[in-house]
C-alpha cells in the first residue's frame, strides 16, 4: 500500500529527542507463537551423537526442541504464527502494508518466504521481503517496523520470524546439532501511544566476527558443489566458546545502551527477554545487570535456540500466560551471527 509521507516531527519532538526512539508512538497490537509438534529430547539426541542428557542440560539448559514435519517449511511455520498474531490484534490480512520475515533458513533463496506468506495469508495491498539477520533478526524487524510506522510511512507491519535451525545443522556434530530448534514467532505492529510503545532501539554490528558463526556454503561466496557437500559446507559452524563470551558482554553492554538512551536502568525493567542460545548466557547477563530471575522471560529448556524466533515466541508465552501487563517495560535483546546485536525497549 502506498501512503504520502508526512510531514515529520521535529527531532526534539515529544519521545524527548532520545536518538533512536520512535517519534510516532509504535506498539505491538499482537502476537503470535507457533512450535511444530514434533519434540526431540535430549535421550533421543543421546541415539544419534555421543552425547548425554546430563551434558545438554548443564551446558545449554535445553531439555527437548521442536522439530519442523518433512513436509513443513519456514513459511509454515510462519503462516501459523502470524494467524495467530493477526487474531489477537483483530488486524485482516488486506490490511497488512508490509511483512518482514527475519529468518536464516528461508525456503529457498528467492522468492522470500515474506512472499510466500504475503500469498498464504491473502495480504493483498502488502509489499513483502525477507531480512537476513540471524538471532538479531526480529529486534531488527521490529525496529525497521518501528521506524516505517512512526515515519508515518505505514500503519500495519507485520514481523514474522521463522525458523527451521533442524534443516541446517550437522546431525553429526555433537557441538552445533543439539543447540537448535524450529519455530516461529509473529508480532504486528502498530501506531501506539503514549503509555503503550517502543521506547527505542540500539542495533550493532561488528562484522570482523563473521568467521565464528556462519553456513560457508549458501550464497554466492562458495555456490553448492559435490565437494562443498562431502565438506559439509551447508550446516552451521560455529566458534561455541567465542560465540558464548561475546553473547554473555553484548548482552549486557546492548541492554545497558538502550536503557541508558531511554532514561531508564535495570531496576525499571519488568520483564527482561533475552534471545535464547543458552541458559548460562542468560543467567551470566542477568547477574551482572541485576535482574531478579523471576522477571527473565526464558523458553531454551523447551525450544533450544529457535534464532529469530526465540525472542517473539517468549513474547508471546509472557502474553499468554497474563504474566505481561499494560505500562510493564519490557527489555529485548538479541544477539548471533554478523556478529550482531539488538535491543529494544517496549512499553507494553
Ligand atoms: O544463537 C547464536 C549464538 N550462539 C550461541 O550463543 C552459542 C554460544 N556457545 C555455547 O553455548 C557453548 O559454547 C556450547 C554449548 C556450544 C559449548 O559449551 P562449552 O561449555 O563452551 O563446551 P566446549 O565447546 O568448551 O566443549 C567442552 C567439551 C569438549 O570436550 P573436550 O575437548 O574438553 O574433551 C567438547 O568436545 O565438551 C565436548 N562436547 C560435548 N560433549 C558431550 C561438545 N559438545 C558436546 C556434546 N555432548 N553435545
Amino acid at each position: 500500500m502506498s501512503v504520502p509521507l508526512p510531514d515529520l516531527p521535529a527531532a526534539s519532538g515529544s519521545h524527548g529527542g532520545i536518538p533512536g526512539s520512535p517519534a510516532r508512538p509504535v506498539s505491538i497490537a499482537g502476537v503470535g507463537g507457533y512450535a511444530p509438534s514434533r519434540v526431540m529430547t535430549n535421550h533421543e539426541l543421546e541415539t544419534m551423537v555421543e552425547t548425554s542428557d546430563e551434558w545438554i542440560t548443564t551446558r545449554t539448559g535445553i531439555r527437548e526442541r521442536r522439530i519442523a514435519a518433512p513436509d513443513e517449511a519456514s513459511s509454515d511455520l510462519a503462516l501459523k504464527a502470524s494467524r495467530c498474531a493477526l487474531e489477537q490484534a483483530g488486524i485482516h490480512p488486506r490490511d497488512i502494508d508490509l511483512i518482514i520475515v527475519p529468518t536464516a533458513t528461508p525456503d529457498m533463496i528467492f522468492p522470500g518466504t515474506a512472499c510466500i506468506l504475503q500469498d498464504r495469508l491473502g495480504a493483498t495491498s502488502a509489499g513483502a521481503f525477507d531480512l537476513s539477520s540471524a538471532c538479531t533478526g526480529f529486534i531488527y524487524g521490529a525496529a525497521t517496523a518501528t521506524g516505517l510506522i512512526a515515519s508515518g510511512m505505514y500503519d500495519t507491519v507485520l514481523v514474522a520470524a521463522a525458523e527451521c535451525m533442524s534443516r541446517i545443522v550437522d546431525w553429526n556434530d555433537r557441538s552445533t546439532c543439539i543447540l537448535f530448534g524450529d519455530g516461529a514467532g509473529a508480532a504486528v505492529f502498530r501506531p501506539g501511544d503514549e503509555t503503550s510503545r517502543f521506547l527505542g532501539f540500539e542495533l550493532g554490528t561488528d562484522g570482523s566476527g563473521g568467521d565464528l558463526l556462519k553456513i560457508p556454503s549458501s550464497g554466492s561466496r562458495i555456490p553448492p558443489s559435490p565437494e562443498s557437500v562431502e565438506n559439509g559446507q551447508q550446516y552451521i559452524q560455529m566458534a561455541g566458546g567465542e560465540v558464548f563470551k561475546f553473547a554473555v558482554r553484548i548482552v549486557v553492554d546492548a541492554s545497558l545502551a538502550v536503557l541508558e538512551k531511554c532514561g531508564f536502568t535495570p531496576s525499571d525493567v519488568d520483564w527482561f527477554i533475552p534471545h535464547q542460545a543458552n541458559i548460562r548466557i542468560i543467567d551470566a547477563a542477568v547477574k551482572r545487570l541485576g535482574f531478579s530471575p523471576e522477571r527473565v522471560v526464558t523458553n531454551v529448556d523447551r525450544y533450544g535456540n529457535t534464532s529469530a524466533a526465540s525472542i517473539p515466541l517468549a513474547l508471546d508465552e509472557l502474553r499468554r500466560d497474563g504474566r505481561v501487563q499494560k505500562g510493564d517495560l519490557v527489555l529485548m535483546v538479541g544477539f548471533g551471527a554478523g556478529l550482531s546485536w539488538a535491543s529494544a525497549l517496549l512499553r507494553w
